[in-house]
């Protein structure tokens, strides 16, 4: 039978976030959702969201807006891996501080669970497929602060008696997605640049290995994990396993769908860069009954119609670089996208 729940997500502006509380105020449930704008939009969040702006790090204000929420989804961060090795002060803050002040509030408010956006940047360089059971050794700032933040959330959940969950996606793609931000989401980079009629930006010989996921797919476990007993006190990847695609490969599709001539520019290697990174589905599918819905392909197009409606954009440097050294990128130091 249908139980209608309060449910809390923060980053509610953002790309996942926004997705998610659709899917969750289309089956019915209330949804209560923050976001202070640092890297999400307005027009992003759906109608029917109670939405609140402020910055997660005010403890006080999550102590006020989580008052009787059944599920908290923590996706705000700022979800920048690669910057984050020189901006650590500023990504490794964001993302662990925004969860210790959430789940303060969480363990205060009596809220019955807690699901935590991590990230595949948790296994590190470790062989990929990265299975759940694999030790944790993130190699960068970013990966740290969040496997930091899930060893407080489990810490806190043990002791408060709260639920917890934590979902770990990875390179998600789809409509909605910050394609004007350089320090980022490389299909959106990708397709806005070649939409500005320029050529894709490379590390490397382009031969990093990624497994993208259509938001969809990523929502379908997400809205699972907040709600099934079976995701209680579980590490779940979410996304697809079966395309294992490198970064021109992806250059590649995005310029067969755009019908754009492809001459990528190539430049150095970025420090601690993972070289092949994609996580097993298994548990997903087997807990949760995941079933893949989007291929590479198709949420590419998807995601291109959406931009193209949008039209591409110039890109924004907001974010300020705390390390510029000979490590830095040229592409951020000389603002080549
Ligand atoms: N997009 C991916 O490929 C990907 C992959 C793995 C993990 N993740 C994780 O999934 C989650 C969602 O990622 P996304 O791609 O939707 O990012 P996003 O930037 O689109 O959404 C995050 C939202 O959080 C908000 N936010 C950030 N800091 C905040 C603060 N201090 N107070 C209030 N709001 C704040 C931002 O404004 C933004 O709207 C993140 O936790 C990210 O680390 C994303």
């Amino acid at each position: 039978m249908f139980e209608r729940k309060r449910v809390f997500i923060s980053g509610v502006a953002g790309f996942l976030g926004s997705h998610l509380a659709e899917r969750l105020l289309a089956l019915g449930h209330d949804v209560i959702g923050c976001d202070n704008f640092s890297g999400g939009i307005r027009e992003n969040i759906p109608k029917g969201v109670e939405f609140f702006e402020y910055d997660l790090l005010d403890w006080s204000k999550n102590l006020v807006h989580t008052k009787n929420i059944d599920v908290i989804y923590h996706t705000a961060a700022h979800a920048y891996e690669g910057l984050s090795v020189f901006s650590p002060h500023q990504v490794a803050m964001n993302v662990f501080s925004t969860t210790s002040s959430l789940l303060s509030a969480t363990a205060e408010n009596g809220v019955k669970r807690f699901v935590f956006c991590s990230s595949m940047s948790r296994y590190g360089d470790q062989n990929a497929p990265f299975t759940e059971e694999m030790p944790t050794c993130p190699i960068t700032p970013y990966g740290i602060a969040k496997v930091a933040a899930e060893n407080l959330l489990v810490n806190m959940a043990r002791t408060h008696e709260f639920e917890y969950a934590i979902a770990v996606p990875h390179n998600i793609i789809g409509p909605r997605q910050k394609y004007d931000d350089p320090y980022r989401n490389v299909a959106a980079i990708m397709i806005n640049r070649m939409l500005q009629g320029k050529q894709p930006i490379l590390y490397g010989d382009g031969g990093q290995q990624r497994s993208f996921s259509f938001v969809g797919d990523c929502v379908q476990v997400l809205e699972k994990m907040g709600f099934v007993q079976e995701a209680v006190g579980e590490t779940v990847n979410i996304g697809p396993d079966e395309e294992l695609t490198s970064i021109y490969q992806l250059a590649v599709e995005v310029a067969d769908i755009l019908n754009f001539s492809l001459d990528p520019i190539y430049l150095n290697d970025r420090p601690n860069e993972v070289k092949r990174a994609s996580c097993s589905s298994e548990k997903a599918r087997r807990l949760f009954g995941y079933q893949t819905q989007y291929r590479l392909r198709q949420g590419l197009e998807e995601m291109i119609s959406w931009m193209e409606k949008r039209g591409p954009k110039p890109f924004q440097y907001h974010m300020p670089l705390e390390i510029k050294n000979k490590q830095l990128p040229r592409s951020w130091e000389e603002r080549l996208f």
